[in-house]
């Protein structure tokens, strides 16, 4: 059965031509009546443009699958999945916590499949993939086998689609706590209520690389459950953990128990008012993580958001010792690295240190960058050392 047309704009097409993945609804010129689903997509001359996943209700109307005409079904299901699997098997060999399907990172747009052990975490998060949710089920079960595969669609974007919140379990056994290993620490993830699927997989790589320079007295801001924390732990004197979340900061500490780790502590407090006394207490540090939630979920909170990022840089930049390190991490795409390397560097010269970028860098290679797609590069990170 052929998919019913959508069609788009000039300036819709254009988009496509520049190799973005989405068409927002001012650039649907006529929808006639198409549901939630596959679409063909074509423009005004009715020349075929690809199919893509068509959303009644979210601003994002379309999402690119395919240039070809061809079934959009559960075999090209299969076939992209596999190919995200492919991948991971070099950039995350070793892991046992990644992202497996990152969405439209793998032109499987809306659609997260998350690996913790051998346990599967999904979410759907469009009114057209959501329909696929049970064929991807059953292709993750014959690909993979896993012990468990859990939904955790209680992501706030479902709203934007009209389609409700769910957690449960799709298949096997229903897993709550799951202790995996990442980066050679034991870590325990909570699959069930954790925030996004249970961890922040994309600071993996990360939190291995600011192991490289840990060294003294280390203290990880806006901790969760402690990625940064445990994995820096082996390589310091002591560090402390902190997160405005008792709930995060009890996960944190179960992982510390199964790592045997005694130089690790956790303060349930607010970064913003830890870091002022820290500066007034005059404490010293030898390596300062900085990993807010995002400040800029829209384009309207730009502004304050650098404020925010400045004032806890300017705050972290204060309380380093000569030769310290500071990984500082923005997650939001509407900061760019430029925005942050700026405000970064003025509040190097209100704290008077010299600063040098010791390396730039972003997400893990599991949540991969569409190179034409911008909104997929949002997590930056930036380790920087304090002369
Ligand atoms: C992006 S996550 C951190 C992820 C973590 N670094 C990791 O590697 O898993 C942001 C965290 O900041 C916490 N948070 C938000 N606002 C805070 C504040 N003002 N002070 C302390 N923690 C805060 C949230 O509870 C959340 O755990």
């Amino acid at each position: 059965m052929t998919a019913p047309s959508v069609t788009i704009t000039p300036r819709g097409a254009e988009r496509l031509a520049s190799g973005h993945v989405w068409i927002y609804r001012s650039d649907v010129a006529s929808s006639a009546g198409a549901e939630a689903g596959v679409v063909r997509m074509v423009n005004q001359k009715k020349c075929f443009w690809g199919q893509a996943l068509y959303s009644t209700q979210s601003q994002i109307a379309l999402r690119f699958l395919t240039r070809e005409s061809r079934p959009i079904d559960a075999t090209f299901l299969a076939e992209r999945i596999r190919g995200a699997a492919r991948y991971r098997a070099q950039v995350a060999a070793g892991a046992h916590a990644y992202r497996l399907v990152a969405a439209e990172g793998d032109l499987l747009p809306s659609l997260i499949v998350d690996r913790y052990g051998d346990c599967l975490v999904i979410q759907t998060l469009s009114q057209g993939m959501d329909k696929f949710k049970s064929a991807v089920v059953e292709i993750l079960q014959k690909e993979f086998a896993p012990r468990s595969i859990l939904e955790r669609n209680d992501a706030a974007v479902r709203a934007l689609e009209g389609l409700p919140e769910q957690t449960g379990v799709l298949a096997g056994e229903d897993v709550g706590e799951i202790v995996v290993e990442e980066n050679g620490v034991k870590m325990s993830f909570d699959l069930r209520h954790g925030q996004k699927t249970g961890g922040f997989l994309d600071q993996r790589e990360n939190r291995a690389t600011a192991a490289n320079y840990a060294h003294g007295r280390a203290l990880d801001c806006f901790t969760y459950t402690g990625g940064f924390a445990l994995t820096l732990a082996p390589h310091c004197d002591s560090v402390l953990g902190i997160d405005s979340s008792a709930d995060a900061l009890k996960q944190a500490q179960r992982s510390q128990e199964l790592n045997g780790f005694s130089n690790l502590e956790w303060k349930e407090a607010n970064c913003f008012d830890f870091l002022k006394a820290a500066d007034q207490e005059k404490l010293r540090y030898d390596l300062v993580v900085i990993d807010p939630p995002a400040f800029a979920r829209q384009k309207s909170s730009h502004e304050s958001a650098l404020r925010g990022y400045k004032e806890l840089n300017l705050r972290a930049l204060k309380i380093l010792s000569p030769g310290g390190y500071l990984v500082t991490c923005s997650c939001s795409y509407h900061v760019s690295e430029a925005d942050l390397l700026g405000v970064v560097a003025e509040a190097a010269l209100d704290a008077h240190r010299t600063v040098t970028v010791v390396e730039r860098r972003t997400q893990s290679r599991d949540h991969p960058i569409l190179l034409t797609v911008p909104e997929t590069h949002y997590l930056k990170c930036l380790i920087l050392r304090v002369c």
